[in-house]
């Protein structure tokens, strides 16, 4: 397997295996390494290209991230620089929401889509101004205490013990996000759209993944999503909170390749 590690611009990407393209986007605040379980497993089967979105993990960030779509937009220059016309796109919560953006803007370049533990609501306007409180607190005074509040949220309960060391890859790297990118990375989802009136548009095949001790992704949610979409279908992970692609990788990879008909 070959794993090259490239740049396109500003953003950091892998690049590994052959075969059908498939887009691993990753959620807030991390970065390409959420996938590491897949990346053996998914490469005997597809090219697999996964980055860091621009500003998080080793990509750099020049320009402000003005929507959920400024992401959308990074990885279709990423596509056209890497000449690939179309892509099947599997994006995790903040992934999910660029995926929503992806398919409203640039449908012709997906061929399937893959929801994982993401939302197709807005944000309430109390989700909305706590998001906007959190920005202030990173801007005072660092990423600390997001990142010990969210590997709390991020992991099922018996998982912050049975796979600590997973628990403290993350918070590591929620502690070297970039402050400024988390701070309108925030911003940006709480001015999302609402996709849920997209869905019944999608013709696109659509995978939601969910996860049954999701604390920030209801799974009963997600199923009601997948009824909107015309040609969907619907896993439901056991022993895995909001990061099933970390927290059950034999069963979130088996679902991936079933549903890309593998
Ligand atoms: C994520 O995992 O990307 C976040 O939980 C998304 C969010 O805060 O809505």
């Amino acid at each position: 397997m070959i794993n090259c590690e490239l740049e396109c611009g500003n953003v950091h990407f892998h690049d590994v295996g052959q075969g059908e393209s498939l887009l691993l986007v990753h959620g807030f605040p991390l970065d390409h390494s959420m996938w590491r379980h897949q990346l053996n497993s998914l490469s005997q089967h597809f090219r697999l290209i996964v980055p860091d979105l621009a500003g998080f993990g080793r990509s750099v960030r020049y320009t402000e991230i003005e929507s959920t779509q400024t992401f959308a937009e990074d990885l279709i220059e990423l596509l056209d620089y890497l000449d690939l016309a179309r892509v099947h796109f599997c994006g995790l919560s903040m992934g999910g929401y660029i995926g929503w953006q992806f398919w409203k803007h640039h449908s012709d370049r997906l061929d399937r889509l893959i929801a994982c533990n993401t939302r197709a609501a807005a944000d309430s306007e109390t989700v909305a101004r706590g998001r906007r409180v959190t920005a202030q607190t990173v801007r005072n005074e660092g990423v600390q205490k997001l990142a010990d509040e969210m590997v709390k949220k991020l992991f099922a309960p018996a998982n912050q013990t049975q796979k600590s060391g997973e628990v403290s890859q993350i918070h590591n790297v929620i502690l070297e996000t970039n402050p400024e990118t988390i701070v309108q990375s925030l911003l940006a989802m709480a001015a999302r759209p609402d996709a849920t009136p997209w869905l019944e548009q999608i013709e696109h095949p659509v995978l939601f993944v969910a996860g049954t001790e999701d604390q920030i992704t209801p799974a009963d949610e997600m199923k009601e999503n997948a009824e909107r979409v015309k040609s969907s279908q619907f896993a439901l992970l056991p022993d895995s909170g909001h990061l099933s692609p970390l927290e059950n990788p034999d069963a979130f990879n088996e679902a991936i390749l079933s549903f890309l008909n593998k």
